[in-house]
């Protein structure tokens, strides 16, 4: 039974026969860790793993949601009276805090909606399921409403939730990458500017494979704040000692080595360090892809994690072990992505030998780890959008 006909049998009491279908994809960054809260470059590509909704227009202006994942938690019945964050409403709060943020933005509500939400991605994997629903939320909103906004008015938006009403303290990559990302480019994106460059993501022999740890992200959020913080704390180290600067990512690797002794502090330094050494290496990175220098590429991805291994330290056993065994197996570039303590790991691996390369893997993974990691073929993926039965 396909997607569709599956959604429609099982909510049969809230979807007819031709609900409108909406898709946002996840996303993976390839270079470019933990600095768009530091004003620098991040290269991210959507991937065709994400989130779907299928919506019908009802008579009253109620909206009832259900997830075709949490279908345990059942259907949350949300109306315009009640729109601050509640706990009970559960995955519910991201269409809640969407379409709060949207009606200050002029949003006109003629009709409710029925709305059932199916996701691909893996949850608290790294992959950005929440950024894939609230673009998700914003561009049904948009179309369903003939909302007058721009795609990318829509990811500050979405931005704006995480922020405020959801309340994780993250950057703008993954919400501007799943809002604007093209099939087949990633995304060179300049976070303090928000000035971006399309880059064609050719990878000849080579293929993108994610690796999912399975481990749970427990700590993420307070690690993230924590390292968020540190980050704060060097800016203003720096600054005090003349540097001027509005973000670390202003500095590349030569100006911070002049100014790093004003850093007592090892660990605040080591921070500090990995902010703008990856500053320049993304800027490498794409130098690199764009003249087809796969190798190097790859060699700018390892160096990447292992500065968020050591110097970062945002990394863990199980990332660490994927990204040994890939890089022992062959694979040209392995690195942890997105904010870390678990979640996914990519890898440039020759095409002729991914099958080969992947068994392995998993096995090592399995006997050291004493679980399974999930394996997954990267595919490019268009923004958050409305979408076509057929395109399913
Ligand atoms: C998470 C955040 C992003 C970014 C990455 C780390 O994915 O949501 O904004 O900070 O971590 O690069």
């Amino acid at each position: 039974m396909n997607i569709y006909t599956k959604i429609l049998k099982n909510n049969s009491d809230l979807l007819d026969t031709n609900p409108s279908i909406y898709f946002a994809p996840g996303r993976v960054n390839l270079i470019g860790e933990h600095v768009d809260y530091n004003g620098g470059n991040v290269f991210p590509t959507a991937i065709n793993l994400g989130t779907y909704a299928f919506v019908t227009k009802r008579s009253d202006k109620e909206f009832h949601l259900i997830s075709e994942n949490f279908r345990q938690i059942g259907k949350k019945i949300v109306t315009t009276d009640t729109l601050d964050y509640k706990k009970e409403r559960s995955w519910a709060n991201f269409f809640s805090g969407m379409l709060k943020a949207l009606l200050s933005k002029n949003l006109k509500i003629t009709h409710g909606l029925n709305i059932v939400v199916y996701g691909t991605l893996p949850n608290s994997s790294g992959l950005s399921s929440s950024a894939s629903l609230e673009l998700l939320i914003g561009v049904l909103l948009k179309d369903q409403y003939d909302l007058d906004i721009s795609q990318l008015e829509l990811v500050k938006t979405a931005l704006d939730v995480e922020n405020k009403y959801i309340g994780v303290n993250c950057g703008i990559m993954d919400q501007f990458a799943i809002g604007m990302s093209k099939k087949d480019y990633a995304i060179y994106l300049n976070t303090d500017t928000l000035s971006y460059d399309l880059v064609p993501l050719i990878l000849g022999e080579y293929t993108l494979v994610i690796a999912n740890t399975n481990k749970k992200r427990a700590l993420a959020n307070s690690k993230y704040n924590e390292r968020r913080n540190e980050c704060e704390t060097g800016l203003d180290i720096l600054n005090s000692a003349g540097a001027n600067i509005k973000y670390l990512c202003q500095l590349n690797s030569d100006e911070f080595a002049i100014m790093s002794s004003n850093i007592k502090d090892n660990t605040i330094r080591r921070r500090v360090k990995h902010i703008v050494t990856e500053g320049d290496r993304t800027k490498l990175a794409v130098t690199a892809l764009k003249s087809k220098n796969l190798k190097t590429f790859g060699d700018l991805i390892n160096l990447s994690h292992d500065s968020l291994k050591n110097d970062y330290e945002v990394s863990c056993l199980e990332l660490d072990t994927l990204v040994d065994s890939f890089r022992k197996h062959g694979s040209i570039g392995a690195r942890m992505t997105g904010a870390g303590f678990g979640g996914c790991v990519i890898a440039l691996i020759e095409t002729k030998e991914s099958s080969n390369i992947i068994n392995k893997v998993k096995d090592e993974y399995q006997n050291k780890i004493g679980y399974n990691a999930d394996f997954y073929k990267c595919y490019t993926s268009d923004g958050a959008r409305k979408i076509t039965k057929e395109e399913l």
